[in-house]
């Protein structure tokens, strides 16, 4: 949601600037802006649509040539989408710049404020609001005059300053909204993410909140809003540049679909003692007693991640019997939640930077729960709020629509289910031989994979059809959530998610001749209930496409199209029902003609409520 390259060095900024903003093009893209101070004088650049138009109109103005700069493409909350609202703001003082990612709450008092002190406001953005208070606040000082605004506002941002009175500093500070320093040999690369720093450097450190970095070419240094010094913790960077490039698909979320084989071997490495028949977790095995007694467990997430925890609530309950619930995050946050001894709060994310469940996981610890996290991005705000938890390892998932994030959720979960049921209830055989599945699980996925094309052919006869329907039951409920939710998120076509008992109390009246309906029918303890459901549909008309199990002739008989899947035992179902229906949401994209990796509307990183 907004992202931010900020580059002091010794080399051209430009090209590292949009470089690096490109690569941050998921957080959103609806408009970017560039400012460099060259001579000591600021050059801007800013405008509607894609970093590759901000580069276009850098072109036609020419002259953006210095070694110091700030870059932002943005994601519209505060004011629409216009040139004069797009990043960086400048004040009406003292030639500063600041680009912001985050939502400044008291902006309009603020903003009251500053206009009765004389400061003439062009945008509706939140963001020229800290500009201005900077300027009001500047006494010669950058750094103090940052240190002075940030004392006064409140909310989410990470920043980037530059001022055309001190034309050797970079200000750049944090609260909420992640930001990370890059060191390279003289130089410093300043980026939301990882992503746009990887190419320059490895060492870097990421700013806690309400630090400040005041940088000059000769090295920088690490305060707090009240100016107390704090030692930064420089780390090396864990992804490399092959992991955040193409490689040769034409687009991140196939190239992350196919990917999800050796992220799922990533995730369960180390992690799964066949031998011994239990679960290796070492993230949280402090908690072992925690949560082998654990009384009730809440995971609590947005978006795929809440279908991931979904998934993960039946294992829990129906392996390790444990009550468990899940929640949205922003619905939990403020609901006043009862929070008893013994339970467990479980923070699913991607990102680990979404701002409902960064908020609903504290609301959680302060009322008592352990707050574990299950989480891809390492070091991310919600990872660094959990007291333990179990990371992914996925790898960078670059493209909005999550895909091999989900898998790797719903592995991570279900490992935790495991080792939790272990600690309860479960035979060491009983365990052993689920982690044996959990071994051919992406051989499995491989052989999904390979069937591609036909899922691309199946779709494409149905891509003219506006409305779709996704039905499933039991562990499969949720993954029909997703395969609605990733074919809505990209090819803008409405779909609806539903348990399939559900359909007869209502839905059933959208059928019409022709209509298709998505069922997960693999072969489990609901089957003969899902067929009967198909049977529903079908007398009214619907087009069913059921994702089967192989070796299942007989649905041929009642279905237009199958979707088969290997076999597996019903928890670890959704890891591979998933498959297809994430593949039938990118070829109908395709098939659209939209742009796959960038949805219109969205974000990958949820970064305000
Ligand atoms: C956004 C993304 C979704 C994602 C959700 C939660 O809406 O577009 O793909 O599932 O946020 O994100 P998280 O990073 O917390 O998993």
């Amino acid at each position: 949601m907004c992202g931010i390259v900020a580059y002091i060095g010794h080399r051209q900024a430009k090209p590292i600037l949009l470089e690096g903003l490109k690569r941050l093009e998921y957080r959103g893209y609806d408009s970017a802006g560039l400012a460099m101070l060259i001579d000591g004088k600021l050059k801007i650049g800013r405008t509607v649509g894609r970093v590759s138009m901000l580069e276009e109109r850098l072109e036609q103005l020419g002259g953006f040539d210095g070694t110091l700069g700030l870059c932002h493409t943005r994601w519209a909350t505060h004011g629409g989408v216009t040139e004069l609202n797009a990043h960086p703001h400048r004040d009406d003082r003292h030639g500063l710049v600041v680009v912001h990612n985050g939502i400044i709450e008291n902006y309009a008092a603020l903003k009251t404020y500053l206009t009765e002190r004389g400061h003439t406001f062009t945008s509706d953005t939140d963001t020229e609001v800290i500009s201005m208070l900077i300027s009001e606040l500047y006494e010669g000082d950058l750094e103090k005059a940052v240190q002075a605004a940030l004392r006064e506002v409140t909310g989410a941002y990470a920043i980037a300053v530059i001022c055309e009175k001190e034309p050797d500093t970079l200000v750049v500070a944090r609260k909420g909204s992640p930001l990370l320093v890059g060191i390279g040999n003289g130089e410093y690369i300043v980026a939301s993410d990882a992503a746009a720093i990887i190419s320059h450097t490895g060492q870097a450190f990421m700013l806690d909140d309400y630090n400040v970095v005041k940088i000059t070419r000769a090295g920088f240094r690490t305060s707090d809003i009240h100016n107390t010094p704090v030692t930064p913790k420089v780390t090396q960077l864990e992804i490399d540049l092959e992991q955040i490039e193409l490689g040769g698909y034409p687009h991140f979320m196939l190239k992350e679909i196919f990917e999800q084989p050796k992220a799922l071997r990533a995730c369960c490495s180390g992690r799964m003692d066949i031998r011994d028949g239990r679960v290796v977790l070492g993230g949280v095995s402090t908690y072992a007693k925690e949560l082998t007694r654990a009384r009730r467990v809440i995971l609590t997430a947005q978006g795929t991640a809440l279908h991931a925890a979904m998934i993960g609530r039946y294992l829990l309950e129906d392996v390790a019997k444990v009550p468990t619930q899940t929640e949205y995050a922003s619905e939990f946050r403020y609901r006043n939640p009862v929070i008893e001894e013994g339970t467990v709060v479980i923070a699913v994310s991607q990102s680990g930077e979404t701002a409902d469940t960064l908020a609903a996981l504290k609301e959680a610890k302060e009322r008592g729960a352990l707050a574990l996290g299950v989480i891809n991005v390492v070091g991310s705000s919600i990872a660094r709020e959990t007291d333990a938890g179990v990371y992914l390892r996925v790898g960078p998932e670059i493209g909005v629509a999550s895909t091999k994030a989900f898998t790797g959720q719903v592995a991570a979960l279900s490992l935790l289910g495991l080792f939790m049921a272990r600690r309860r209830l479960m035979s060491a055989d009983a365990c052993a031989e689920m982690l044996r599945e959990f071994e051919a699980l992406p051989a499995k996925i491989e052989r999904i994979l390979e069937q591609a094309p036909h899922v691309k052919r199946v779709t494409e006869r149905y891509i003219d059809r506006e409305n779709w329907l996704f039905l499933g039951r039991g562990y499969n409920y949720p993954t029909a959530l997703e395969g609605a939710l990733k074919l809505k998120e990209i090819s803008y076509i409405h779909a609806e998610g539903m348990p399939a008992a559900e359909m007869k109390h209502g839905p059933i009246a959208l059928i019409n001749e022709g209509m298709p309906a998505v069922f997960i029918a693999n072969k489990g303890r609901q089957y003969e209930k899902v067929m009967s459901n198909i049977a529903e549909v079908r007398s009214r008309g619907g087009h069913v496409i059921a994702v089967a199990t192989e070796g299942d002739e007989h649905i041929k008989k009642y279905v237009q199209d199958v979707l088969y899947i290997p076999d597996v035992p019903e928890p670890l179902s959704p890891i591979l029902a998933v498959i297809p229906l994430q593949l039938m949401a990118y070829y109908a994209a395709v098939a659209r003609g939209h742009d796959v990796d960038k949805p219109r509307n969205l974000a990958k990183s949820v970064t305000v409520e």
